[in-house]
């Protein structure tokens, strides 16, 4: 028996943490096991990997170090927590997986990157396996960056290496999230730009239209 694997992507600020949770909520209700959780930092290895990644000066490290990093933690997180709940049977919830990692590292870095060494790494790390779902919330990055920092102005820990990048590079980040929505059959690209209800009740039409 194996569940289903639904990720959530986007840039900043789209709300994608409180939908992955409202969702959660949604499938228990409705008598389905549910793991949520999230890319960086979904195994405590992982919780490491994400202070190292979303913390501190944005220039701390490059691309091609920032692209291994996230991969090392994917490799953990599918190893001891997403491939075993799945064998389970239970449904996965990510906020973010793979896409995040092209969509930032490669074309939020205006395309410095190589694209192979990604999707090589893709291919070592994760193998022949893909989400079922992959959700993409869209958002002017002008919205979103504010909606982002506002809210991290609250916590202990600022996470804010990501944020402080300029502006084109949100840019290049939300044109790259909708090139890689055309690439694949799995992708939905919805609106953020709504109200916390109307979203997660347009998520659950998509969810029940494609997994249920
Ligand atoms: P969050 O905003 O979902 O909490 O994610 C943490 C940050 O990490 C966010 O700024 C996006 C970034 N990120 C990447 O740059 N590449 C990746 O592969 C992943 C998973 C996240």
């Amino acid at each position: 028996m194996s569940g289903r694997f639904i990720t959530f992507e986007g840039g900043e600020g789209t709300g994608k943490s409180t939908q992955v949770k409202l969702l959660a909520e949604y499938l228990k209700a409705n008598g389905i096991d549910v793991v949520l959780t999230k890319e960086p930092g979904g195994t405590p290895i992982g919780q490491e990997l994400r202070a190292m990644l979303c913390t501190g000066d944005k220039d701390k490290f490059d691309a091609v170090a920032e692209a291994l990093l996230y991969y090392a933690d994917r490799r953990i997180h599918m190893q001891q927590k997403v491939l075993p709940a799945l064998a389970k049977g239970s449904w996965v919830i990510s906020d973010r997986f793979a896409d995040s990692t092209m969509a930032y590292q490669y074309y939020g870095y205006n395309k410095r990157v190589p694209k192979q060494m990604l999707e090589e790494l893709y291919k070592m790390t994760v193998g022949d396996f893909y989400p079922d779902l992959t959700v993409i919330l869209d958002i002017d990055p002008e919205i979103g960056l504010a909606r982002s920092i506002a809210q991290n102005s609250t916590y202990v820990v600022q996470e804010t290496r990501h944020e402080s990048r300029e502006m084109e590079f949100h840019h290049n980040l939300r044109a790259g999230f909708l090139e890689i929505a055309k690439t694949a059959d799995r992708y939905a690209v919805i609106d953020a730009n709504k109200t916390i209800e109307s979203l997660h009740d347009e998520i659950v039409k998509l969810v029940r239209e494609r997994l249920l």
